[in-house]
């Protein structure tokens, strides 16, 4: 069984024991991530989980830390249809740019030298697997689909992370750090557009702003550095594009 599967049969079992819940169960699942870090992959290993991850994110059901949709059981909205369709387009880019964390982290992990700093950015990667399905599934009631552009966006996330990952771990947690709090200032300005009567939606986005911040945080924490003014001013230009191509396409 190859290392990538061992750790996905822990935390399955973590998540199915019955007197592990919520706080005792995300511990139980980093502990035992943490057990199953320090094994040694074979190159054909990484590549394995490494397309395994891709394919997941990209098509199927990536690996969650099983907390609630926030937006369950809320009402639906009555929205005009050229709102729906803005909103949808919205959320649209949202799950766009939770498949580009979900590359990043992945590329960093495959470089990071540091096991400590891939243990400490585990849970802020499944937590953007979260993000990821909950807007899928606001995607899907909708009516809307997903960005056509999504592998583009994964595998330069993941060239982006991996390099990273190799010019140093405190640059690559320094990009978390920048990207997270670009992605905050982003999660604003699509409050601001959706209707106030869409709780759904918004209750998605507000619960993912606050686990971003709570990510910048914790790669701060790890020892995320300032990044140069000309690459944050490129990382906000290149979310631009990013977003107005994902907005269509
Ligand atoms: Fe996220
Ligand atoms: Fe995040």
């Amino acid at each position: 069984m190859s290392g990538g599967s061992v750790s996905a049969n822990l935390s399955v079992r973590a998540q199915q024991l019955p007197c592990l819940q919520s706080i005792k169960r995300d511990r139980c699942i980093l502990m035992m991530n943490r057990q199953t870090s320090t094994r040694h992959y074979s190159s054909v290993d990484q590549l394995l989980i490494n397309a395994d991850h891709a394919l997941r994110t990209l098509f199927g059901r990536p690996q969650t830390t099983g907390r609630r949709n926030p937006a369950a059981g809320l009402v639906e909205a009555n929205l005009r249809d050229d709102q729906r369709r803005h909103v949808a387009r919205l959320m649209r880019i949202n799950h766009a740019g939770e498949v580009c964390a979900q590359g990043l982290y992945q590329g960093q992990a495959l470089t990071a030298s540091l096991p400590e700093t891939r243990t400490r950015m585990e849970r802020s990667a499944r937590e953007e697997n979260d993000h990821l399905a909950w807007c899928e599934a606001r995607l899907e009631e909708l009516g809307d689909r997903k960005s056509l552009l999504n592998p583009l966006w994964y595998a330069g996330s993941f060239a982006i992370g991996a390099a990273a990952g190799l010019i140093g771990d405190q640059w690559s947690l320094g990009l978390v750090v920048e990207t997270e709090r670009q992605v905050e200032n982003h999660l604003d300005e699509h409050l601001e557009q959706i209707p106030v009567q869409d709780e759904k939606s918004r209750t998605i986005l507000e619960q993912m702003k606050i686990d971003e911040v709570r990510h910048a945080q914790v790669a701060r924490a790890t020892g995320g550095v300032d990044l140069p003014a000309p690459i944050r001013a490129a990382m906000k230009l290149a979310s631009r594009i990013m977003t107005h191509a994902v907005y269509w396409i």
